[in-house]
């Protein structure tokens, strides 16, 4: 194949997010959030499994960081847990919580890796959780303060912020189908959810640009959606049922200055949209400077006039819809591998919402590496060339997009480390680094030194 190059200071990177990795669940004071608690109810994540220790990087960062820096990463986007900094979601920053960002921050920066903030990655605190989570308002405000108290901390120091990471997962699977904390499964609530997420987005953007910020955006997870059949009228309708409750009830709000009107219209039938408030589209629509983008597999969708279909995690698409099985190769999640979705998903948002810089905040996959004495590969070794397969295809896409005119300004492989898929638990891999949870032990898979050696060259 052709070589490729990436643009100069392509931004080449990592990801994560706290409860995924962070453990020490209760260290420094850290309160209870909605996912400590849904782990912990019976049903809900494989095998029972929480973040209580995950990978313990609270405790194990400095190596953590260390072995980024050998593997070459220019950036690392990290989360930072809201019940680590206020225990209830409210009042004083807690200054033990921040600590542990501050010494990360340092860390990163004194190895010349740039540190990129998300500062809500599903991690509610449990005592907003219990005043309705993102169905009340007030969680918006309270969103709002407490990043202004982490910017408070930090913002000397780190450039990029991110405001919420896929929306969409904490709305439709947090009170929607119930898959995610806090597992309600409420019409209503989604929508509701929905309006509060963007809302805390726009009201944490305006208060961090109040307080200096100089770039901040949003990563959402917008999908490739297709129709199962190109020329079905009924195909084309599905798909642009779901690509409007998927994709333009976020963008269009945060890009295009509002809802779009059969957005609108779709909710109404479901739930009265009283939520939206005169001057919430105005604040939602605060400018950004980067549109974080996390893909993995597109979407095949039928329309089903008959109303026989599944429908998808969208409130009010029962019926009418129907979401194709997964088809051709599988990861481990079962998700398809389809790079040029990537493709389509990068040049798509550059036409549609043109003029914001975009990221690759995650994009990667899961397979069932098995290091270890009984390892095909040699004791503790990982030779996933399914994941470096994965990774080269999406890395060719995102660079197609790029020489066809997108301003794509890096890419951040999700993840940095094995780590708590939520409701699969540990049971899923998505590192290039893979982690031993008896022993924490790390081991960087041979994706990870393909990375290393895409990093140096930047290219393919
Ligand atoms: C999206 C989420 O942001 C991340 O937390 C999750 O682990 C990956 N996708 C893989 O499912």
């Amino acid at each position: 194949m052709n070589e490729l190059r990436f643009p100069e200071h392509f931004l080449w990177g990592a990801a994560t997010a706290a409860y995924q990795i962070e453990g020490a669940a209760h260290d420094d004071g850290r309160g209870p959030s909605i996912w400590d608690t849904f782990s912990r109810t019976p049903g809900k994540v494989y095998q029972g499994h929480t973040g209580d220790v995950a990978c313990d990087h609270y405790h194990r960062y400095a190596d953590d960081v260390a072995l980024m820096a050998e593997l070459g990463l220019r950036a690392y986007r990290f989360s930072v847990a809201w019940p680590r900094i206020q225990p209830d979601g409210t009042g004083p920053a807690n200054p033990r919580g921040l600590d542990f960002y501050d010494r990360l921050t340092d860390t990163l920066l004194a190895r010349g890796i740039d540190p990129i903030v998300t500062l809500y990655h599903w991690d509610l605190p449990q005592t907003l959780g219990d005043r309705g989570g993102w169905t009340n308002r007030d969680t918006a405000e309270h969103f709002a303060t407490y990043a202004t108290a982490v910017y408070a901390r930090l913002g000397d120091r780190v450039d990029v912020w991110t405001t919420l990471n896929e929306p969409w997962c904490s709305a439709y699977l947090g009170y929607g189908n119930g898959v995610h904390a806090p597992g309600e499964q409420d019409p209503a609530a989604a929508f509701t959810a929905v309006h509060h997420l963007l809302l805390g987005h726009g009201l944490a953007t305006r208060a961090l640009r109040a307080a200096g910020a100089r770039s901040v955006g949003i990563t959402l997870n917008p999908a490739d959606v297709r129709p199962a059949d190109p020329q079905s009228a009924a195909d084309a309708a599905a798909v642009r049922l779901v690509d409007g409750l998927h994709n333009r009830i976020f963008l269009d709000p945060l890009l295009a200055g509002g809802y779009p009107d059969d957005v609108r219209e779709h909710v109404a039938r479901i739930v009265e949209p009283t939520f939206i408030r005169d001057g919430d589209e105005k604040v939602i629509a605060a400018p950004i400077d980067l549109l974080g983008i996390n893909y993995y597999q597109p979407s095949y969708v039928a329309g089903r006039p008959d109303g026989a279909g599944g429908g998808g995690a969208y409130p009010g698409t029962e019926g009418a819809v129907q979401f194709l099985p997964a088809a051709g190769p599988l990861t481990d999640m079962g998700w398809m591998i389809e790079p040029a979705g990537l493709t389509r998903l990068l040049e798509r948002i550059a036409t549609d919402y043109p003029g914001v810089p975009l990221l690759i905040t995650e994009n990667g996959a899961a397979f069932p590496d098995k290091p270890g004495a009984d390892s095909p590969d040699g004791p503790g070794q990982v030779i996933d060339t399914d994941r470096i397969a994965y990774l080269d295809g999406h890395l060719r896409a995102a660079h197609e997009a790029i020489s066809r005119g997108v301003d794509l300004r890096g890419y951040l492989v999700w993840s940095f480390l094995d780590n708590f898929e939520w409701a699969e638990g540990y049971r899923k891999r998505f590192g290039i680094v893979h982690v031993d949870y008896l022993t924490q032990r790390r081991t960087p898979k041979a994706s990870a030194r393909w990375y290393q050696e895409v990093i140096s060259r930047n290219g393919l």
